[in-house]
C-alpha cells in the first residue's frame, strides 16, 4: 500500500555521509516534526543534520491525512476530562501557535493549500451529547464553532459542529520544501541511517550503523522515542488507522469540508484537488497498533463504507499508518529525563501532528535557542490526573497480560519447520527449535525470522494488510525480512532463530 502523497517521484535526493560528523544539533527523524525543528535551528546559525533511517516523511507524515486543523473530534472535551480549563486553553494556544506558522510558511513559499471548514459531525444521540460538551470546551477554549444540522454530507448526521478557516495540506509538498530550505541555510538530510543509541555528555555521541556522529544536541523527532530513558514507550499507545483516496463519478458533487466523526468507528473525508479534478480522502477504522486480526478487514471496511456513499468511486490508493496516543492525553515534548538537559524529544500527537508537530518543534527550538512561550510552560507544568494515572497502569497492565498470553499461545501453534510455507500473502507464528519464529510468503518468497520483536521482545504479529510483522506492545514493525520499519526498536528482527542460533542481530 502507497499513500496518495508518496506516490510521486520524490523532488528530494539524500545527502551523503559527511566527512567532518560533530554537529551543533542532531535531529532523529525526517517527518514533519524533525524537519521544522532543522529549520529552525539551521535558520539560526546552527550546523544542523537530519538522520533518518527510512526516507523523508516515509513513516506518518508520508502517510496522515493532512488536515491542519483546530477543531479536532472530541480532543478538547476528553483532555477537559483530565486537565484545567488553563491548560486545554494551552493546548489549543499551541495548536494555534504550530496552524499559524505552518500556514504562513506555505504561504511564504509558494506551498499549495486549500482553507476548508472542519466539521466534526455525530451520526447518533450519544455522539450529538459528546459533540455539545465539545462545543462547550472549545467555546471555553476560544474557538468560534457553531452547530449546523445540515453538514453536506451525503448521509444522515444528528449534528455537526463547525469551524471555519482550517487548512488540508500535502504533506510531502512540506516536507519537500523543508528540505530544500534547510539545505539553503546550510543542513542536511541524510537517509538510511538508523539512529540505534545516544550515549556520552559533552558531546553526546550518536551511534549508527553507519558510524558515530557526535552533537552538542539531539531532538529525538521519531514519533515514539527510541531511547528507554523516561519509559515513554510505556507511557503511549500507539495506533493504527486506514487511509484511501478515490475517484468519484462526478468529482465535483464531493462536499468541500474536512469531516470527522465523533463516533466510532472514526470516519474522516477531505479531497484534494488534482488536474483531472478533485480526489476524494477518506480514513478511520483504527485500532490499537499491532492488534488487528486481519487490517485488510479493517481497509474493507473503510472501503466499504465510501462506496455505500459515493458509488462507483474508484479507488486510486489505500495505506495505513500510525499515531502515537499518550496515557494522559497531552502531548510530550521537551527535555528527555536523564538526558543532561541536550536531548530533547516531541511524540504523542494522537492523530494531530500537523499543528501539534510544529508546535513541539517550535518550543523544543525555543528550548534550545534560549526563550519559551507560555503554553509550552503551562504544558510541562501540568498535574497528571487520577484519571491519566490509572490509564497509564491499565495500559501496562494490559500489555503485561498480553506478552504473558501471547507466550502461552505460541506454544499450542504449530511447530515452524524448514518446511513450513504459508500461503501467499500470509504469515504464521510458531515455534522453530524451541524459540518463536515467525514465517511468511510475499510474492511467491518464503522468510523465516525471529517471531520475538526486536524492541522488549513482544510476540510478532502478521499484518496481512501491509504485508509486515507487527508488535502487539508498542508498535514496531518489521519486513517480512525482518528489516525496521517503525516503532521504538532500534535494531532489525534476528534472521537466525532456534536454540543455539547465537543471538545475532541482522545489520
Ligand atoms: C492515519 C493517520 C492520519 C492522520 N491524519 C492527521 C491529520 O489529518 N491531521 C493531523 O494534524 N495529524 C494527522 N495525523 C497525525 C500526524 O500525521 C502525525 O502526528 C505526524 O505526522 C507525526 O510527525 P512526526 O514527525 O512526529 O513523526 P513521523 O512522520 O513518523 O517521523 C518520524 C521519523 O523518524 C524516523 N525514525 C524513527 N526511528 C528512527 C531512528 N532510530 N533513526 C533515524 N530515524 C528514525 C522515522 O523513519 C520517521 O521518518 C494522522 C496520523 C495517522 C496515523
Ligand atoms: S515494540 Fe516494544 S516489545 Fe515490540
Amino acid at each position: 500500500m502507497k499513500s496518495l502523497w508518496l506516490d510521486r517521484e520524490s523532488r528530494f535526493t539524500s545527502d551523503a555521509i559527511p566527512d567532518e560528523k560533530h554537529f551543533d544539533t542532531i535531529v532523529v527523524g525526517a517527518g514533519l516534526t524533525g524537519m521544522v525543528a532543522a529549520l529552525l535551528l539551521s535558520r539560526s546559525g546552527q550546523r544542523v543534520v537530519v538522520l533518518e533511517a527510512r526516507t523523508l516523511g516515509a513513516v506518518t507524515t508520508g502517510n496522515t491525512t493532512g488536515k491542519l486543523s483546530l477543531l479536532q473530534g472530541g480532543a478538547l472535551s476528553a483532555l477537559r476530562s483530565q486537565y484545567s480549563l488553563k491548560v486545554v486553553q494551552a493546548y489549543v494556544e499551541a495548536n494555534k501557535t504550530g496552524q499559524a506558522w505552518l500556514t504562513q510558511y506555505m504561504e511564504q513559499q509558494g506551498i499549495p493549500f486549500q482553507r476548508r471548514t472542519a466539521v466534526t459531525f455525530a451520526t447518533t444521540d450519544d455522539g450529538g451529547q459528546r459533540l455539545r460538551k465539545e462545543a462547550a470546551v472549545s467555546r471555553d477554549a476560544g474557538l468560534d464553532v457553531h452547530f449546523s444540522r445540515d453538514a453536506g454530507l451525503p448521509f444522515q448526521v444528528v449534528e455537526a459542529l463547525e469551524l471555519e478557516g482550517q487548512v488540508q495540506i500535502h504533506p510531502m509538498d512540506v516536507l519537500e520544501n523543508l528540505a530544500g530550505d534547510i539545505r539553503d541555510h546550510g543542513g542536511l538530510i541524510v537517509e538510511d541511517v538508523q539512529v540505534q543509541n545516544v550515549s556520552g555528555e559533552r558531546p553526546l555521541e550518536v551511534a549508527t550503523r553507519k558510524g558515530t556522529f557526535t552533537a552538542d544536541t539531539v531532538v529525538l523527532a521519531t514519533g515514539i522515542p527510541i531511547l528507554d530513558r523516561g519509559l515513554y514507550f510505556a507511557k503511549l499507545e500507539p495506533n493504527r488507522s486506514y487511509a484511501a483516496a478515490l475517484r468519484v463519478p462526478g468529482g465535483s458533487t464531493i462536499p468541500s469540508g474536512m469531516y470527522l466523526s465523533i463516533d466510532a468507528p472514526t470516519r474522516s473525508q477531505r479531497t484534494y484537488p488534482t488536474p483531472d479534478g478533485e480526489l476524494l480522502l477518506v480514513g478511520g477504522y483504527g485500532h490499537a497498533g499491532g492488534r488487528a486480526m486481519s487490517s485488510k478487514k479493517h481497509v474493507d471496511d473503510l472501503l466499504g463504507w465510501a462506496h455505500q456513499h459515493y458509488p462507483g468511486a474508484e479507488v486510486t490508493h489505500t495505506w495505513s499508518a500510525q499515531d502515537y496516543q499518550a496515557t494522559n492525553l497531552m502531548p510530550f515534548f521537551g527535555k528527555l529525563p536523564r538526558g543532561h538537559g541536550r536531548i530533547f524529544f516531541a511524540t504523542g500527537y494522537n492523530k494531530w501532528g500537523m499543528s501539534n508537530g510544529v508546535a513541539a518543534a517550535l518550543s523544543v527550538t525555543s528550548d534550545i535557542l534560549g526563550g519559551q512561550s507560555d503554553w509550552a510552560t503551562i504544558i510541562h507544568h501540568r498535574v497528571t490526573s487520577p484519571k491519566g494515572a490509572a490509564e497509564a497502569i491499565r495500559h501496562n497492565a494490559d500489555i503485561a497480560r498480553r506478552m504473558i498470553e501471547d507466550k502461552a499461545k505460541v506454544r499450542k501453534n504449530p511447530e515452524i519447520t524448514e518446511e513450513t510455507r504459508p500461503p501467499e500473502g500470509t504469515g504464521v507464528v510458531g515455534l522453530y527449535k524451541g524459540e518463536p519464529a515467525a514465517v511468511s510468503t510475499v510474492e511467491g518468497k518464503v522468510c523465516m525470522v525471529s517471531a520475538s520483536c526486536a524492541h522488549l521482545g513482544g510476540l510478532l504479529g502478521w499484518n496481512d494488510a501491509e504485508k509486515s510483522w507487527d508488535c502487539p506492545l508498542h508498535g514496531s514493525r518489521f519486513t517480512p525480512e525482518g528489516k525496521y520499519l517503525e516503532g521504538p526498536a532500534t535494531h532489525h528482527l534476528q534472521k537466525s532463530v532456534g536454540k543455539n542460533a547465537g543471538g545475532r542481530k541482522q545489520d
